[in-house]
């Protein structure tokens, strides 16, 4: 075994030096779009490319692919029964994965994509039990990334019909946020041809709001960007009814989205712990300020950064002064409620 590489054998008893660099999967920065064409053909071939959103990254299999998107569960280590969203380059690619969809769907898309925003529909038959977790609605996406929407558009070019993409983390641990995060959660569990595109840090942070829309009128299940009182006022909805059947939904567990360091919410900080809170808000002695966004828009930004870098520099415990109100604030209250629970 040599430092440059390691020799694996090829056909007829023969042996070939092969870079280290050559046997991990690769990071491109900056894609330019003729990476992004061969990222989308890395997907039609069923390898694994993890790629950005608005949100946060998403670690993406061709959703007609069941070994591929298999890969995806082990490279989470996330349960099996658990759906995931698939992602479509716009709306016209709708009707292929659901059915029956209602016309409030229709103008919440109209709306909102590509955006921070999935739907919950009634599959149709392409969307397999080994996307949906076995349940009889599939999870839509346009995302507003402009590296997300070339790939998605690519793929589709390819004769693709959508990419399965959950965050790019562990199961229960932080959604990444930017190209070294996703490199941190995940790449030990990545092979040679897939790839992580790296297109910054994600503009908005936390997950998409996910929208119920099996049902007479729309429901939230998840909070997030796009809020309640946005679709309230777009749509005069008189109610956005509460979930009126049970639906499998992994960010819906009790713990999820959570560091190693211990979540505090809303006590008094003391020496030795982080803080993290609007900078209006001034840090106690001894108390290591790990940040300080000016608003709620900053606050989602920043969180799961925050939170990775306590846990970098090895920070045990960090309290967190949750924004108050509603629109956005709320998704940042249910992402940190999640984080702090301890079973
Ligand atoms: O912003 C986002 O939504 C990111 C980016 C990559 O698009 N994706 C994301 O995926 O957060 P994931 O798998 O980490 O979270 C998606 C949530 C899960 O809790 C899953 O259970 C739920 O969506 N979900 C997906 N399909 C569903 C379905 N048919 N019914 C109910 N929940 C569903
Ligand atoms: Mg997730």
């Amino acid at each position: 075994m040599g430092t440059r590489g390691v020799r694996v054998s090829v056909k007829s008893g023969r042996s070939k030096l092969v870079k280290w660099d050559d046997l991990r999967m690769q990071i491109i920065s900056n894609p330019t779009h003729d990476e992004i064409k061969k990222a989308a053909k890395a997907l039609k071939d069923g390898h694994l490319v993890a790629f950005p959103t608005e949100t946060v990254y998403g670690l993406g299999a061709d959703a007609n692919n069941e070994k591929a998107v298999s890969r995806i569960y082990s490279v989470k280590g996330r349960p099996i029964d658990h759906p995931l969203i698939v992602h479509i380059s716009s709306t016209n690619q709708l009707d292929k994965w659901a059915i029956n969809i209602p016309d409030y769907a229709l103008k919440l898309a109209k709306k909102f994509w590509p955006g921070p925003m999935t739907l919950i529909l009634k599959r149709s038959d392409l969307a397999k039990d080994y996307i949906t977790g076995g349940q009889d609605s599939v999870g839509l996406r346009v995302p507003n990334q402009s590296g997300a929407l070339a790939l998605l558009a690519e793929f589709e070019s390819l004769g693709g019909m959508g990419v399965a993409a959950p965050s790019a983390n562990k199961f229960m641990a932080l959604s990444p946020t930017n190209a070294q995060a996703v490199q941190e959660e995940i790449s030990e569990y990545l092979e040679v041809k897939d790839l992580i595109l790296d297109g910054g840090q994600c503009s908005i942070g936390i997950e998409s709001t996910i929208i119920d829309c099996t049902g007479a009128s729309p429901s939230i299940l998840r909070a997030g960007y796009i809020t309640f009182s946005d679709l309230n006022t777009t749509f005069k909805l008189s109610s956005f009814q509460s979930q009126s059947h049970v639906i499998r939904f992994s960010g819906n567990f009790k713990k999820h989205y959570s560091p190693k360091a211990k979540v505090l919410l809303d006590k008094v900080p003391v020496e030795g712990q982080g803080f993290i809170a609007l900078s209006k808000f001034a840090t106690p002695e001894g108390v290591i300020r790990i940040s300080s966004p000016t608003n709620e828009l900053e606050f989602a930004y920043l969180l799961y950064e925050s939170l990775r870098f306590a846990d970098k520099n090895k920070i045990l415990e960090v309290v967190v002064k949750t924004p108050s109100g509603n629109g956005l604030a709320e998704a940042i209250r249910d992402r940190l409620n999640k984080a702090q629970y301890v079973d």
